[in-house]
């Protein structure tokens, strides 16, 4: 199976199964060529980072009510921001956050960068963060992988390196799969599958648009992936 066709299935799916979400935008006004907003996704990504999507779902809207632009974030004072993160842990993903919206603000007259080199160099944007704003919101091919893409990578690909050291085989996959096509849909339907279907325990592989073509499947148990180092 190329990497092409895995990613025409995972897209086909996602067309019909994504969740909804705020901060995506339908695949109507995709077609028509809507592209989410970057401050959304950064917003939303942050907010993602350590916390539920089922919780930044109810968080994410009060945000964007009170700060509807990067600017808006940018000009409130810092302890109001703390107040609005409140239950959402880790108060240093806050201060970064509004560190970041001030950088945005004032030093590219609101616009976020669009390649992951540079979006990099914002504070608290790491190397995820980096990837899933340039795959959603400017349509780049980047490798997208957190705890859930790598699981579904290693049952894909039966990658028995144990984590952490199999992390080096698993991101290079990603990079192969990443398609140029929709590819921020593609990482969203990653990372979809990965919290509906391809599960940590007891995957539903029957309704897996790739268990046919699924090694750890394949092999007879995919709750073997990713394989830990014993401790
Ligand atoms: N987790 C992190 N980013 C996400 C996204 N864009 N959609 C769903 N879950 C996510």
């Amino acid at each position: 199976e190329t990497p092409r066709t895995i990613a025409a299935r995972l897209l086909a799916w996602y067309d019909a199964h994504a969740r909804d979400l705020p901060w995506r935008i339908g695949p109507a006004a995709r077609k028509q060529g809507a592209r989410p907003d970057p401050y959304a996704v950064w917003l939303s990504e942050v907010m993602l980072q350590q916390t539920t999507a089922a919780t930044v779902r109810r968080r994410y809207a009060d945000f964007i009510a009170r700060w509807p632009t990067v600017e808006a974030l940018a000009a409130a004072p810092l302890d109001e921001v703390l107040g609005a993160w409140a239950g959402l842990g880790y108060y240093a993903r806050a201060r970064n956050l509004h560190a970041c919206a001030r950088a945005v603000a004032r030093d590219r007259g609101g616009a976020f960068p669009d390649t992951e080199e540079e979006l990099r160099a914002l504070p608290g944007v790491g190397r995820y963060t980096a990837a899933a704003i340039a795959a959603i919101a400017f349509d780049r091919p980047a490798a997208v992988v957190d705890g859930n893409v790598e699981r579904v990578l290693a049952r894909l690909f039966a990658v028995e390196t144990p984590l952490p050291a199999g992390k080096t085989a698993i991101r290079a996959k990603a990079e192969a799969l990443a398609p140029h096509e929709r590819p921020g849909d593609f990482a969203q339907a990653m990372m979809d599958l990965g919290a509906m279907v391809c599960t940590p325990r007891k995957p539903a592989c029957g309704v897996c648009p790739l268990s046919d073509v699924c090694r750890a499947r394949r092999d007879g148990n995919p709750e073997l992936y990713p394989r830990k180092a014993p401790r």
